[in-house]
């Protein structure tokens, strides 16, 4: 199980604006630059129905209709990733939520186009990193370093 790695995980989806894009190389490569190991790694499709219960703490919003539709009209690309501090740091890397106010270098100043359309998803929290984690990848599909049975 991954109850170990509570605090040292995050959950990241590069979102199907950007793998339309063919962006998926050159972030996964901004991503292990700055020193995140990829432990669990799927190009997949989020339903409709998957896609709500994702985004489920946003259900009142007024975006969420257009977040759930965007989200599941094409592939996705989830990745999980170990470093310490995880979450924060992968929230720096990553730029503001509207890409009008990410910092220059960041994902999101790169490759967003829009608040929707903004390229990338990083956890808000360590609790979410380990929901999101979940919801994605069941225990045999991660890999960390520090486990014993690392190839
Ligand atoms: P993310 O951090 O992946 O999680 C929720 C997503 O909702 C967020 O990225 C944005 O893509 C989207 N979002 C947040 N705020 C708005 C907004 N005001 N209008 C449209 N989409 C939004």
């Amino acid at each position: 199980m991954i109850y170990h790695m509570f605090g040292k995980i995050t959950l990241s989806i590069i979102k199907p604006d950007a793998v339309k894009k063919g962006h998926c190389s050159s972030i996964l490569s901004q991503i292990v630059s700055a020193g995140f190991d990829i432990i669990a790694l799927k190009m997949t499709e989020l339903s409709k129905n998957s896609a709500i219960r994702f985004y489920e703490e946003h259900k009142e919003k007024y975006f969420f209709e257009s977040l759930v539709k965007f989200m599941s009209s094409g592939p996705i690309v989830s990745i999980l990733l170990e470093k310490e501090n995880a979450v924060k740091d992968f929230r720096i890397l990553i730029g503001d939520t509207n890409p009008i106010n990410a910092e220059k270098g960041t994902i999101r100043h790169r490759y967003a186009t829009s608040l929707e359309k903004n390229a990338i998803h990083g956890s808000d929290s360590n609790q979410n990193a380990f929901k999101e984690c979940q919801f994605f990848f069941p225990s045999r599909e991660i890999f960390s370093k520090k486990d014993k049975n690392f190839l």
